[in-house]
Protein backbone atom coordinates (compact mmCIF):
# COMPACT_ATOMS: atom_id res chain seq x y z
CA UNK A 1 0.00 0.00 0.00
CA UNK A 2 3.09 2.44 0.63
CA UNK A 3 3.47 2.81 -2.87
CA UNK A 4 -0.19 3.94 -3.55
CA UNK A 5 -0.43 6.91 -1.72
CA UNK A 6 2.67 8.97 -3.07
CA UNK A 7 0.96 8.13 -6.77
CA UNK A 8 -2.85 9.03 -5.81
CA UNK A 9 -1.56 11.89 -3.50
CA UNK A 10 0.27 13.15 -6.88
CA UNK A 11 -2.63 12.58 -9.35
CA UNK A 12 -4.79 14.51 -6.70
CA UNK A 13 -2.41 17.55 -6.73
CA UNK A 14 -2.28 17.24 -10.45
CA UNK A 15 -5.88 17.59 -10.64
CA UNK A 16 -6.06 20.42 -8.89
CA UNK A 17 -3.25 22.11 -10.70
CA UNK A 18 -5.38 20.90 -13.77
CA UNK A 19 -8.79 22.55 -12.80
CA UNK A 20 -7.79 25.49 -11.62
CA UNK A 21 -6.04 26.11 -14.87
CA UNK A 22 -8.64 24.87 -16.96
CA UNK A 23 -10.82 27.31 -14.90
CA UNK A 24 -8.67 30.16 -16.48
CA UNK A 25 -10.56 31.14 -19.52
CA UNK A 26 -7.34 31.91 -21.54
CA UNK A 27 -5.86 28.60 -20.81
CA UNK A 28 -3.68 27.58 -24.04
CA UNK A 29 -5.15 24.43 -26.22
CA UNK A 30 -1.86 22.94 -25.33
CA UNK A 31 -1.98 23.00 -22.00
CA UNK A 32 -4.55 21.45 -21.67
CA UNK A 33 -3.28 18.59 -23.64
CA UNK A 34 -0.35 18.48 -21.73
CA UNK A 35 -2.09 17.79 -18.46
CA UNK A 36 -4.27 15.61 -19.99
CA UNK A 37 -1.80 13.31 -20.94
CA UNK A 38 0.02 13.68 -17.35
CA UNK A 39 -3.21 12.61 -16.50
CA UNK A 40 -3.10 9.58 -18.64
CA UNK A 41 0.36 8.61 -18.00
CA UNK A 42 -0.51 8.38 -14.05
CA UNK A 43 -3.52 6.20 -14.59
CA UNK A 44 -1.73 4.18 -16.55
CA UNK A 45 0.92 3.54 -14.41
CA UNK A 46 -1.20 3.32 -11.50
CA UNK A 47 -3.23 0.58 -13.35
CA UNK A 48 0.09 -0.91 -14.20
CA UNK A 49 1.02 -1.81 -10.39
CA UNK A 50 -2.59 -2.54 -9.94
CA UNK A 51 -2.39 -5.22 -12.39
CA UNK A 52 0.83 -6.12 -12.86
CA UNK A 53 1.80 -10.14 -11.36
CA UNK A 54 3.37 -8.18 -8.12
CA UNK A 55 5.25 -9.44 -5.44
CA UNK A 56 2.53 -9.50 -3.12
CA UNK A 57 -1.02 -10.31 -3.89
CA UNK A 58 -3.95 -7.64 -3.19
CA UNK A 59 -5.05 -9.37 -0.71
CA UNK A 60 -1.83 -9.96 1.13
CA UNK A 61 -0.93 -6.74 0.64
CA UNK A 62 -4.19 -5.48 2.77
CA UNK A 63 -3.77 -7.85 5.13
CA UNK A 64 0.21 -7.65 5.73
CA UNK A 65 0.70 -4.12 6.14
CA UNK A 66 -2.36 -3.24 8.05
CA UNK A 67 -1.19 -5.34 11.01
CA UNK A 68 2.43 -6.50 11.12
CA UNK A 69 4.75 -6.54 7.71
CA UNK A 70 6.86 -3.74 7.57
CA UNK A 71 10.06 -1.93 5.52
CA UNK A 72 12.96 -4.02 6.62
CA UNK A 73 15.47 -2.63 5.31
CA UNK A 74 17.65 -5.48 4.28
CA UNK A 75 20.58 -3.55 2.26
CA UNK A 76 23.30 -3.41 5.56
CA UNK A 77 22.91 -7.43 5.56
CA UNK A 78 25.48 -9.70 4.55
CA UNK A 79 24.66 -9.34 0.78
CA UNK A 80 21.50 -10.52 0.52
CA UNK A 81 19.01 -8.95 -1.82
CA UNK A 82 16.24 -6.39 -0.40
CA UNK A 83 12.77 -7.60 0.72
CA UNK A 84 9.71 -5.86 1.79
CA UNK A 85 8.25 -8.37 4.30
CA UNK A 86 9.17 -9.03 7.98
CA UNK A 87 12.98 -11.00 7.49
CA UNK A 88 11.45 -13.82 9.17
CA UNK A 89 9.34 -14.17 5.98
CA UNK A 90 12.03 -13.45 3.17
CA UNK A 91 12.53 -15.98 1.53
CA UNK A 92 14.57 -15.95 -3.21
CA UNK A 93 11.77 -16.14 -4.82
CA UNK A 94 13.10 -18.63 -7.18
CA UNK A 95 13.82 -20.59 -4.36
CA UNK A 96 10.14 -21.52 -4.01
CA UNK A 97 9.48 -21.79 -7.60
CA UNK A 98 12.30 -24.45 -8.34
CA UNK A 99 11.49 -26.54 -4.95
CA UNK A 100 7.70 -26.81 -5.16
CA UNK A 101 7.42 -26.91 -9.06
CA UNK A 102 9.72 -29.75 -9.60
CA UNK A 103 8.08 -32.58 -10.36
CA UNK A 104 7.48 -34.48 -6.97
CA UNK A 105 7.60 -38.41 -7.19
CA UNK A 106 4.12 -38.90 -6.11
CA UNK A 107 4.43 -40.34 -2.42
CA UNK A 108 8.13 -39.74 -2.54
CA UNK A 109 10.54 -37.36 -0.57
CA UNK A 110 8.59 -34.29 -0.88
CA UNK A 111 5.70 -35.95 0.36
CA UNK A 112 7.41 -37.36 3.65
CA UNK A 113 9.73 -34.65 4.20
CA UNK A 114 7.81 -32.86 6.83
CA UNK A 115 7.17 -36.17 8.77
CA UNK A 116 10.03 -36.10 11.61
CA UNK A 117 10.68 -39.67 11.18
CA UNK A 118 13.07 -39.68 8.35
CA UNK A 119 15.46 -36.89 10.49
CA UNK A 120 18.02 -38.10 13.37
CA UNK A 121 18.77 -35.72 16.27
CA UNK A 122 22.07 -34.98 16.50
CA UNK A 123 21.76 -33.29 19.71
CA UNK A 124 18.79 -33.82 22.08
CA UNK A 125 19.06 -33.12 25.71
CA UNK A 126 16.96 -36.16 26.37
CA UNK A 127 17.53 -35.47 29.94
CA UNK A 128 16.49 -32.11 30.34
CA UNK A 129 12.45 -32.76 31.58
CA UNK A 130 13.23 -35.98 33.02
CA UNK A 131 14.44 -34.63 36.54
CA UNK A 132 11.50 -31.69 36.80
CA UNK A 133 8.52 -31.99 34.44
CA UNK A 134 7.87 -28.58 33.30
CA UNK A 135 4.37 -27.15 33.29
CA UNK A 136 5.99 -24.94 29.77
CA UNK A 137 8.60 -25.62 27.45
CA UNK A 138 9.73 -22.82 25.10
CA UNK A 139 10.59 -24.11 21.76
CA UNK A 140 12.91 -21.39 19.71
CA UNK A 141 13.46 -22.27 16.11
CA UNK A 142 16.29 -21.07 15.17
CA UNK A 143 19.67 -20.87 12.49
CA UNK A 144 22.14 -23.12 13.79
CA UNK A 145 24.43 -19.26 12.74
CA UNK A 146 22.29 -17.23 15.08
CA UNK A 147 24.06 -16.90 18.20
CA UNK A 148 22.98 -13.78 18.79
CA UNK A 149 19.43 -14.37 19.33
CA UNK A 150 19.88 -17.35 21.43
CA UNK A 151 22.22 -15.38 23.78
CA UNK A 152 19.70 -12.63 23.82
CA UNK A 153 16.96 -14.87 24.54
CA UNK A 154 19.07 -16.38 27.52
CA UNK A 155 19.91 -13.19 28.72
CA UNK A 156 15.87 -11.96 28.79
CA UNK A 157 12.54 -14.27 28.76
CA UNK A 158 14.45 -17.46 28.52
CA UNK A 159 16.40 -16.82 31.69
CA UNK A 160 14.15 -18.09 34.71
CA UNK A 161 13.71 -22.14 35.62
CA UNK A 162 10.35 -20.78 37.34
CA UNK A 163 7.80 -18.41 36.17
CA UNK A 164 5.08 -18.15 38.77
CA UNK A 165 5.66 -20.70 40.78
CA UNK A 166 5.70 -22.89 37.55
CA UNK A 167 8.40 -24.74 36.01
CA UNK A 168 9.45 -23.53 32.48
CA UNK A 169 12.40 -24.35 30.35
CA UNK A 170 13.24 -22.89 26.65
CA UNK A 171 14.91 -25.06 23.90
CA UNK A 172 16.67 -24.04 20.99
CA UNK A 173 15.79 -25.82 17.82
CA UNK A 174 18.14 -26.29 14.81
CA UNK A 175 19.10 -27.95 11.71
CA UNK A 176 21.71 -28.66 10.10
CA UNK A 177 24.24 -25.89 8.02
CA UNK A 178 27.60 -26.74 6.53
CA UNK A 179 29.16 -23.46 7.44
CA UNK A 180 28.66 -23.64 10.70
CA UNK A 181 31.21 -25.01 13.06
CA UNK A 182 30.35 -28.14 14.99
CA UNK A 183 32.92 -28.05 17.69
CA UNK A 184 31.45 -24.47 18.28
CA UNK A 185 27.70 -25.44 18.92
CA UNK A 186 28.70 -28.36 20.92
CA UNK A 187 30.62 -26.43 23.22
CA UNK A 188 27.83 -23.79 23.40
CA UNK A 189 25.35 -26.50 24.04
CA UNK A 190 28.01 -27.94 27.08
CA UNK A 191 27.39 -24.23 28.20
CA UNK A 192 24.04 -24.08 28.48
CA UNK A 193 22.36 -27.81 27.88
CA UNK A 194 19.81 -25.89 25.63
CA UNK A 195 20.06 -27.26 22.31
CA UNK A 196 18.11 -29.50 20.17
CA UNK A 197 19.33 -30.64 16.76
CA UNK A 198 18.06 -32.74 13.31
CA UNK A 199 19.68 -33.41 10.64
CA UNK A 200 17.76 -31.79 8.08
CA UNK A 201 18.87 -29.01 6.51
CA UNK A 202 18.02 -25.67 7.94
CA UNK A 203 16.39 -23.77 5.39
CA UNK A 204 13.81 -21.08 5.16
CA UNK A 205 11.72 -23.81 3.01
CA UNK A 206 12.50 -26.49 5.57
CA UNK A 207 10.13 -24.70 9.02
CA UNK A 208 7.36 -27.50 8.59
CA UNK A 209 10.57 -30.44 9.36
CA UNK A 210 11.35 -28.40 12.06
CA UNK A 211 7.85 -27.83 13.20
CA UNK A 212 7.48 -31.10 12.82
CA UNK A 213 10.81 -32.35 14.51
CA UNK A 214 9.88 -30.18 17.72
CA UNK A 215 6.74 -32.13 17.84
CA UNK A 216 8.22 -35.36 17.37
CA UNK A 217 11.15 -33.99 20.49
CA UNK A 218 8.39 -33.00 22.84
CA UNK A 219 6.15 -36.25 22.12
CA UNK A 220 9.49 -38.63 22.60
CA UNK A 221 12.03 -36.57 25.06
CA UNK A 222 9.62 -34.31 27.01
CA UNK A 223 6.04 -36.56 27.31
CA UNK A 224 5.32 -35.09 31.40
CA UNK A 225 5.47 -31.09 30.50
CA UNK A 226 2.00 -29.85 30.46
CA UNK A 227 1.96 -27.15 27.73
CA UNK A 228 4.61 -26.19 25.17
CA UNK A 229 4.93 -22.95 22.89
CA UNK A 230 6.54 -23.08 19.50
CA UNK A 231 8.06 -19.22 19.69
CA UNK A 232 10.24 -17.59 17.02
CA UNK A 233 13.58 -16.40 18.03
CA UNK A 234 12.69 -12.50 17.02
CA UNK A 235 9.80 -12.59 19.86
CA UNK A 236 9.32 -10.20 22.50
CA UNK A 237 7.71 -12.44 24.77
CA UNK A 238 6.07 -12.12 28.17
CA UNK A 239 6.69 -14.91 29.81
CA UNK A 240 4.63 -14.10 32.97
CA UNK A 241 1.67 -12.72 31.50
CA UNK A 242 1.77 -15.99 29.13
CA UNK A 243 1.88 -18.11 32.48
CA UNK A 244 -0.74 -16.59 34.55
CA UNK A 245 -2.90 -17.39 31.10
CA UNK A 246 -2.23 -20.86 31.24
CA UNK A 247 -2.76 -21.02 34.86
CA UNK A 248 -6.24 -19.58 34.73
CA UNK A 249 -8.75 -22.26 35.82
CA UNK A 250 -10.84 -22.25 32.63
CA UNK A 251 -7.55 -23.25 30.49
CA UNK A 252 -8.15 -26.55 29.04
CA UNK A 253 -5.70 -29.11 29.65
CA UNK A 254 -5.87 -31.00 26.44
CA UNK A 255 -6.29 -30.62 22.63
CA UNK A 256 -5.77 -27.26 23.11
CA UNK A 257 -3.67 -24.49 20.97
CA UNK A 258 -3.99 -21.32 21.21
CA UNK A 259 -2.48 -17.55 19.62
CA UNK A 260 -2.87 -15.20 17.31
CA UNK A 261 -5.93 -16.84 15.33
CA UNK A 262 -6.42 -17.09 11.34
CA UNK A 263 -9.44 -16.93 9.75
CA UNK A 264 -9.93 -18.08 6.20
CA UNK A 265 -6.71 -17.16 5.19
CA UNK A 266 -6.56 -17.41 1.26
CA UNK A 267 -3.96 -19.38 -0.10
CA UNK A 268 -1.07 -17.59 -2.17
CA UNK A 269 -1.29 -19.27 -5.86
CA UNK A 270 0.94 -16.15 -7.24
CA UNK A 271 3.58 -17.78 -8.34
CA UNK A 272 5.74 -14.60 -7.50
CA UNK A 273 5.11 -14.41 -4.23
CA UNK A 274 6.76 -15.60 -1.01
CA UNK A 275 4.07 -17.50 0.52
CA UNK A 276 3.34 -19.54 -3.14
CA UNK A 277 1.83 -23.06 -2.61
CA UNK A 278 0.62 -24.79 -5.60
CA UNK A 279 -2.57 -26.35 -5.95
CA UNK A 280 -0.74 -29.68 -6.59
CA UNK A 281 0.74 -29.37 -2.71
CA UNK A 282 -2.62 -27.87 -1.22
CA UNK A 283 -5.59 -27.58 -3.09
CA UNK A 284 -7.58 -25.73 -0.71
CA UNK A 285 -8.29 -22.26 -1.73
CA UNK A 286 -8.31 -21.79 1.75
CA UNK A 287 -6.14 -22.50 4.71
CA UNK A 288 -8.36 -23.84 7.63
CA UNK A 289 -8.12 -22.01 11.53
CA UNK A 290 -4.25 -21.75 12.14
CA UNK A 291 -2.28 -19.79 14.80
CA UNK A 292 0.46 -17.00 13.67
CA UNK A 293 3.67 -18.98 13.44
CA UNK A 294 5.40 -16.14 15.83
CA UNK A 295 4.23 -17.90 18.78
CA UNK A 296 1.79 -20.96 19.38
CA UNK A 297 0.69 -22.57 22.85
CA UNK A 298 -0.57 -26.23 22.79
CA UNK A 299 -1.29 -28.69 25.43
CA UNK A 300 1.54 -30.95 25.26
CA UNK A 301 -0.91 -33.95 25.03
CA UNK A 302 -0.90 -32.46 20.72
CA UNK A 303 2.76 -32.85 19.54
CA UNK A 304 2.11 -36.85 19.45
CA UNK A 305 -0.94 -36.38 17.28
CA UNK A 306 -0.02 -34.22 15.25
CA UNK A 307 3.61 -35.88 14.43
CA UNK A 308 0.95 -39.12 13.75
CA UNK A 309 -1.73 -37.37 11.52
CA UNK A 310 1.18 -35.90 10.11
CA UNK A 311 1.92 -39.57 7.89
CA UNK A 312 -1.30 -38.58 6.30
CA UNK A 313 -1.01 -34.82 5.20
CA UNK A 314 1.21 -33.55 2.34
CA UNK A 315 3.52 -31.37 3.85
CA UNK A 316 3.94 -27.29 2.51
CA UNK A 317 5.91 -25.16 3.34
CA UNK A 318 3.93 -22.82 5.33
CA UNK A 319 4.80 -24.36 8.73
CA UNK A 320 1.79 -22.67 11.42
CA UNK A 321 -0.65 -23.42 8.33
CA UNK A 322 0.36 -27.03 8.34
CA UNK A 323 -0.51 -27.26 11.95
CA UNK A 324 -3.88 -25.92 11.31
CA UNK A 325 -4.01 -28.79 8.50
CA UNK A 326 -2.81 -31.19 11.25
CA UNK A 327 -6.08 -29.75 14.23
CA UNK A 328 -8.48 -30.30 11.01
CA UNK A 329 -7.26 -33.48 10.55
CA UNK A 330 -7.92 -34.21 14.01
CA UNK A 331 -11.12 -32.68 14.43
CA UNK A 332 -9.75 -30.23 16.14
CA UNK A 333 -9.65 -26.41 15.71
CA UNK A 334 -7.56 -23.56 17.31
CA UNK A 335 -9.07 -22.01 20.34
CA UNK A 336 -9.21 -18.17 20.88
CA UNK A 337 -6.78 -17.03 23.90
CA UNK A 338 -9.13 -15.84 26.64
CA UNK A 339 -7.78 -11.75 26.14
CA UNK A 340 -6.84 -11.90 22.12
CA UNK A 341 -5.44 -8.22 22.62
CA UNK A 342 -2.41 -9.64 24.05
CA UNK A 343 -1.06 -11.48 21.12
CA UNK A 344 0.30 -9.15 18.89
CA UNK A 345 2.41 -9.09 15.41
CA UNK A 346 4.92 -6.18 15.00
CA UNK A 347 5.14 -3.04 16.95
CA UNK A 348 7.43 -0.26 15.68
CA UNK A 349 8.21 1.44 19.30
CA UNK A 350 8.39 0.19 22.97
CA UNK A 351 5.62 1.41 24.97
CA UNK A 352 6.18 -0.06 29.00
CA UNK A 353 2.93 0.21 29.67
CA UNK A 354 1.54 -1.88 26.78
CA UNK A 355 5.09 -4.21 27.08
CA UNK A 356 3.48 -5.14 30.28
CA UNK A 357 -0.04 -6.28 29.46
CA UNK A 358 0.49 -7.96 26.11
CA UNK A 359 1.95 -11.63 25.68
CA UNK A 360 3.68 -11.67 22.29
CA UNK A 361 5.19 -8.85 19.94
CA UNK A 362 7.33 -9.07 17.28
CA UNK A 363 10.80 -7.55 17.35
CA UNK A 364 13.21 -6.19 14.47
CA UNK A 365 16.49 -7.18 16.49
CA UNK A 366 18.37 -8.96 19.41
CA UNK A 367 19.10 -5.32 20.46
CA UNK A 368 15.89 -4.67 20.78
CA UNK A 369 14.94 -7.55 23.35
CA UNK A 370 17.53 -6.88 25.05
CA UNK A 371 16.75 -2.99 25.56
CA UNK A 372 13.01 -3.60 25.88
CA UNK A 373 13.49 -6.46 28.09
CA UNK A 374 15.99 -3.97 30.95
CA UNK A 375 13.17 -1.29 30.90
CA UNK A 376 10.46 -4.29 31.07
CA UNK A 377 12.19 -5.63 34.27
CA UNK A 378 13.30 -1.89 36.24
CA UNK A 379 11.11 -2.12 39.07
CA UNK A 380 8.43 0.70 39.13
CA UNK A 381 5.18 1.40 37.99
CA UNK A 382 4.65 0.27 34.13
CA UNK A 383 1.91 2.47 33.90
C1 LIG B 1 18.80 1.32 5.75
O1 LIG B 1 20.11 0.83 5.82
C2 LIG B 1 21.11 1.81 5.62
C3 LIG B 1 22.46 1.15 5.58
O2 LIG B 1 22.74 0.49 6.77
C4 LIG B 1 20.99 2.85 6.73
O3 LIG B 1 21.94 3.84 6.54
C5 LIG B 1 19.60 3.42 6.73
O4 LIG B 1 19.44 4.30 7.82
C6 LIG B 1 18.56 2.34 6.84
N1 LIG B 1 17.24 2.92 6.72
C7 LIG B 1 16.25 2.56 7.50
C8 LIG B 1 14.96 3.21 7.22
O5 LIG B 1 16.37 1.76 8.39
C1 LIG C 1 16.15 -22.21 -10.05
O1 LIG C 1 16.29 -22.98 -11.22
C2 LIG C 1 17.01 -22.31 -12.27
C3 LIG C 1 16.99 -23.20 -13.47
O2 LIG C 1 17.35 -24.51 -13.14
C4 LIG C 1 18.43 -21.99 -11.77
O3 LIG C 1 19.12 -21.27 -12.77
C5 LIG C 1 18.36 -21.15 -10.53
O4 LIG C 1 19.66 -20.92 -10.02
C6 LIG C 1 17.54 -21.84 -9.47
N1 LIG C 1 17.40 -20.97 -8.33
C7 LIG C 1 17.67 -21.38 -7.09
C8 LIG C 1 17.56 -20.35 -6.05
O5 LIG C 1 17.97 -22.52 -6.80
C1 LIG D 1 15.19 -29.89 3.54
O1 LIG D 1 15.99 -30.84 4.24
C2 LIG D 1 16.25 -32.02 3.52
C3 LIG D 1 17.00 -32.96 4.43
O2 LIG D 1 18.19 -32.41 4.86
C4 LIG D 1 17.05 -31.67 2.26
O3 LIG D 1 17.26 -32.86 1.51
C5 LIG D 1 16.27 -30.67 1.43
O4 LIG D 1 17.05 -30.23 0.36
C6 LIG D 1 15.87 -29.48 2.26
N1 LIG D 1 14.96 -28.68 1.47
C7 LIG D 1 15.13 -27.38 1.26
C8 LIG D 1 14.14 -26.75 0.40
O5 LIG D 1 16.05 -26.77 1.74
Amino acid sequence: MGRQEPVSGGEADLRRLCAKDLSHHKIPLFRFWFCGLLMLCLLVFVASLAFSDSVLSWSEKLFFHRRFYWFFNQSHHNNAPAYRVHPKHKVILSTIINNTESPAVPGGLQYHQAYPRNYQFVMDNSDVCKKNPPFLVLMVPVAPKNIAARDAIRQTWGKYGVIQGEVVRTLFMLGLDGGVDVEKLKQEDQQHHDLIQSNFMDTYLNLTIKTMVIMDWLATRCPTAAYAMKVDSDMFLNIDNLVMMLQKPGTPKLNYLTGMLMWNRPVIRSKNSKWYVSEDLYPDPKYPTYTLGMGYIFSNDLPIKFVEVSKSIKPFNIEDAYIGMCMKKLGLSPTSPPNPSQFKAYNSKYDRCEFSKIITYILGSSEQLKNYWADHKKPGPHC
